[in-house]
């Protein structure tokens, strides 16, 4: 039976079979899509991919790219007239393909690199299945930061559910903020339409971005399994 970080590395090689040279990569973040930008990273430096531009989902994965010796490739959404393929994990892969993303906090970078892809690819280990969005890790809501008591009223009262701010423990105390500035909340709610609570929650005023990711923007989710295998939802 193989570990977590073993899937990881697995599913993140598989991935790269759906790259090719003169592509524009959306490159996601966290640790599984850091797999994937390593190996990613490798492939480039031996002549296996030529002509590929990197549009990173995060200030993470920006310094990841100075950190691997291939930020010449960087360019920033602004700067490219396309995103041929994104390559992205999830915390949580329902069986429609639904996807929760933004434990690390990116979710609003990441979905609007993943959802203007013209191929989205998810890459997860067989841990991230879940029956119902919500089941293992909250949601995450970006918010703009003084409005978040009322926007996570606003939030239980309409749709149900707890929210708490995300505070870090460590490092520099206090809330999270986001690469664009703002506050993070985690909605503790199992999610029975994602699709439905996708929009409402958006309507909410003060909510930047919501971490479901609908299936209708999801081309493929390729998971790990412990036994070595990688399926392709
Ligand atoms: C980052 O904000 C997230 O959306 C990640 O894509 C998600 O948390 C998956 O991360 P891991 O690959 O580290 O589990």
């Amino acid at each position: 039976m193989l570990s977590q970080d073993e899937m990881k590395r697995i599913v993140a090689r598989y991935a790269l079979s759906f790259v090719e040279s003169d592509q524009v990569i959306g490159v996601g973040t966290g640790s599984t899509a850091m797999e994937f930008l390593k190996l990613l990273a490798d492939c480039i430096k031996r002549g296996e991919l030529r002509n590929v531009l990197l549009v990173p989902t995060s200030s993470e994965v920006e310094y990841m790219c100075h950190v691997l010796g291939i930020a010449d490739l960087l360019r920033q959404p602004w700067q490219i007239d396309r995103i041929d393929v994104a390559i992205d994990g999830a915390d949580e892969v329902d069986p429609e393909k639904n996807l929760n993303k933004g434990g690390g906090g990116a979710l609003t970078g990441e979905k609007i690199i993943d959802y203007n892809a013209e191929e989205f690819i998810v890459i997860v280990d067989e841990t991230k299945l879940v029956d119902k969005l919500g089941r293992k890790h909250p949601i995450p809501i970006e918010v703009i930061p003084r409005y978040w008591r009322l926007v996570a009223s606003r939030v239980v009262s309409q749709l149900g559910g707890e929210v708490k701010l995300r505070i870090l423990e460590r490092g520099k105390r206090g809330p999270l903020v986001t690469d664009n500035g703002n506050y993070l909340l985690d909605w503790f709610k199992l999610v029975d339409e994602p699709e439905i609570a996708e929009k409402r929650t958006k309507e909410i005023p003060g909510v930047v971005e919501v971490g479901i990711f609908s299936r209708e923007h999801v081309h493929k989710v390729l998971v790990a399994c412990s036994d070595g295998k990688v399926i392709e939802m």
